[in-house]
């Protein structure tokens, strides 16, 4: 095993903690929670949004960390136009995760602790706009990764 295959194990590891975490907020759990009362439904994303996000930063770190040593390695002007691509979109995926964790996120918490929940379903609502976001971003970015559309 070479140094680089240990990097991009990391990197596949951030990918899939990330893209997959996405995919089953949106596909699975928001179907199921909006079944319940705003308080529970609002409370429960919360606890589990709170769990999540610490999640991401973890594969934020794993991503960038071992996208860029590969990078590094093989050299910027020799690396194929995917790559390029890939760390492109991947920091704009990081600023996009940035503005939910300091924007709606931080509203959806003083929502739930004050029990406001028309305040908090808004800021829910526009976390769920950003992740779906992401989501697309996650998703193009691992086709263009391993689909050969850009050499
Ligand atoms: C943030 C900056 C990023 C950088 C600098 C970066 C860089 C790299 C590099 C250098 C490789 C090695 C490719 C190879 O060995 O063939 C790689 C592989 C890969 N990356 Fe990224 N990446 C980044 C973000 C992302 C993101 C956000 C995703 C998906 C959401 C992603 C998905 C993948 C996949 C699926 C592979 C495996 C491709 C393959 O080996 O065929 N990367 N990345």
């Amino acid at each position: 095993m070479k140094f680089h295959h240990a990097l991009l194990f990391l990197h596949l590891a951030g990918v899939i903690l990330w893209v997959g975490g996405m995919a089953f907020a949106h596909f699975c759990l928001r179907p199921a929670a909006l079944e319940l009362p705003p308080a529970q439904r609002l409370t429960l994303w919360c606890g589990v949004l709170g769990r999540f996000f610490r999640v991401v930063w973890l594969a934020i770190g794993l991503i960038v960390g071992s996208g860029f040593a590969m990078l590094g390695a093989t050299g910027f002007a020799q690396a194929p136009v995917a790559w390029h691509a890939m760390a492109g979109i991947g920091l704009v995926m990081v600023a996009v995760f940035a503005s939910i964790w300091f924007g709606p996120w931080q509203a959806l918490q003083q929502a739930v602790a004050a029990e406001s929940w028309a305040q908090g379903a808004s800021a829910l609502n526009r976390i769920r706009q950003r992740v779906g976001i992401n989501l697309l971003l996650g998703t193009f970015t691992v086709a263009v990764a391993t689909l050969g559309l850009a050499v």
